[in-house]
C-alpha cells in the first residue's frame, strides 16, 4: 500500500522540527519572533527634524572607503564592506557643507502611517533566560548641538538603538534607550506606551533616544550645557520596514532572519557580512587644518565635526545588564 498522504505529512512533520531547531538553536530560524514586532518601539522623530532615516544600502552609494584620509576604494556596497579593516572610514564623495542631496534627503521621513522607506535593522539576541531585541536606527547625518554658540558633534553616519528585553516566553521586561555614548534603562511598566508599544523619542539632529518628550540633558558632554530636544513629531514604525537578524555573541555569528519591506527584498543578496565590518560609518574627524573644522576652547569633544560611528555589533549586544555600559546600570522604575 502506498504511503498515505497523512502518514507522509506525519513523516515530514517529524523531520521539519529537527531542521527548524537544530542543536544550538537559533541559526535555522526563519523570522524574528512575532513579539519583537508586537512590542516594537513606537518611535517619534522630533517635529523640527531635518536629518531623516536612511537605508544603509543607499548611504554607502555616496561613500568611498578611506584610510588615513585617502581613498582605499572609490565605491563600496553592503556586500563588499567587510573587505575593509576596522581602521577604515566610509567617507562622503561630497563636501558635507554643500548640503548634498543624500544628506538632506527626505525619502526616509515616515509617511502619515509610520512607514519609512529607510529600513530599520532589528537584531535578536537570545541569551540564557531572556531575549534582547535591539532596534537600530540609521541616519546618514548627525546634526550636532549648539554649545556656547557653536555647533558641535556634526558627523556623517549615525547609529542609534533602543532595546527591549523579553522573557523567553516573549513578555517585555525592560527597555533601554541609547543616547550618545550611554543611555537609560527602565522597567517596561515604567515607560509611556501606545497600546503595548514603548514610546521612543528620537532627538532632533542627534537622534539620541529618550523615554520622554522635552529638553534632555546630555550628561557625558561637559556638564549639562548641551541639551537634546524631543517631541512627538513624525511617527516611525520600524516594524513596517526592516532587515531582521539573529546574533549569537558567543560565536560572533549573524544569521539573516529576513524582514519586511524594502530592506527585506535587498537582504538576501547583501548577506550579513556588513554587520561584521568594524570600521566607521562616516568621515574621519576633519583635522583642524581643514577649513571646515573648528574646536571650541580647543577641546576635542567640542569640535564642529567629529568622527563617524561604528556599527551595531559594537554596541555590546552580548550584554548581561540592560544598559550598553553595564557598570552601574540602574533600571529606573519611573520616568
Ligand atoms: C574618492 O573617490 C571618489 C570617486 O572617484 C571621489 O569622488 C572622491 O573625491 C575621492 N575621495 C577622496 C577623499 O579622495
Ligand atoms: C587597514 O587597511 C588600510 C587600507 O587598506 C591599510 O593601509 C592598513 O595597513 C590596514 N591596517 C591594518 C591594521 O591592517
Amino acid at each position: 500500500m502506498p504511503l498515505s498522504f497523512a502518514s507522509a505529512a506525519l513523516a515530514l512533520a517529524s523531520i521539519v522540527p529537527a531542521l527548524a531547531a537544530p542543536a544550538g538553536g537559533l541559526l535555522k530560524r526563519a523570522a524574528i519572533p512575532s513579539y519583537a514586532l508586537t512590542y516594537a518601539p513606537y518611535t517619534y522623530l522630533q517635529s523640527g527634524e531635518g536629518w531623516f532615516p536612511s537605508d544603509v544600502a543607499t548611504h554607502v552609494k555616496h561613500m568611498s572607503v578611506d584610510y588615513n584620509y585617502k581613498n582605499v576604494s572609490a565605491s563600496v556596497t553592503l556586500g563588499t564592506l567587510n573587505n575593509y579593516n576596522s581602521s577604515t572610514f566610509l567617507t562622503s564623495y561630497d563636501d558635507v557643507e554643500t548640503n548634498p542631496a543624500w544628506l538632506t534627503s527626505t525619502y526616509g521621513k515616515p509617511n502619515g502611517k509610520g512607514y519609512s522607506a529607510a529600513p530599520a535593522t532589528i537584531i535578536v539576541v537570545e541569551k540564557s533566560g531572556f531575549v534582547d531585541v535591539c532596534y537600530f536606527y540609521f541616519y546618514s547625518y548627525n546634526h550636532g548641538s549648539l554649545v556656547l554658540g557653536s555647533r558641535v558633534d556634526n558627523h556623517v553616519g549615525d547609529w542609534e538603538h533602543s532595546m527591549i528585553r523579553f522573557s523567553t516566553a516573549g513578555v517585555p521586561q525592560n527597555v533601554y534607550y541609547s543616547a550618545h555614548s550611554s543611555g537609560t534603562a527602565y522597567t517596561y511598566s515604567a515607560v509611556s506606551k501606545v497600546g503595548v508599544r514603548p514610546i521612543v523619542y528620537s532627538a532632533a539632529g542627534s537622534h539620541a533616544n529618550y523615554a520622554t518628550a522635552g529638553t534632555q540633558k546630555i550628561y557625558p558632554i561637559v556638564g549639562n550645557i548641551v541639551t537634546d530636544t524631543t517631541d512627538a513629531g513624525p511617527y516611525w514604525d520600524v516594524a513596517q520596514n526592516y532587515r531582521g537578524y539573529y546574533y549569537d555573541p558567543a560565536s560572533n555569528t549573524v544569521t539573516s532572519a529576513g524582514g519586511v519591506g524594502f530592506g527585506a527584498t535587498e537582504q538576501a543578496s547583501e548577506k550579513v557580512d556588513w554587520l561584521h565590518w568594524a570600521g566607521m560609518w562616516g568621515d574621519e574627524q576633519y583635522p583642524t587644518s581643514d577649513k571646515r573644522q573648528s574646536c571650541a576652547l580647543g577641546i576635542d569633544d567640542l569640535c564642529h565635526y567629529q568622527t563617524g560611528p561604528t556599527g551595531p555589533l559594537t554596541k555590546n549586544l552580548g550584554r548581561t545588564a540592560v544598559c550598553q555600559k553595564e557598570d552601574g546600570c540602574t533600571i529606573k522604575t519611573k520616568l
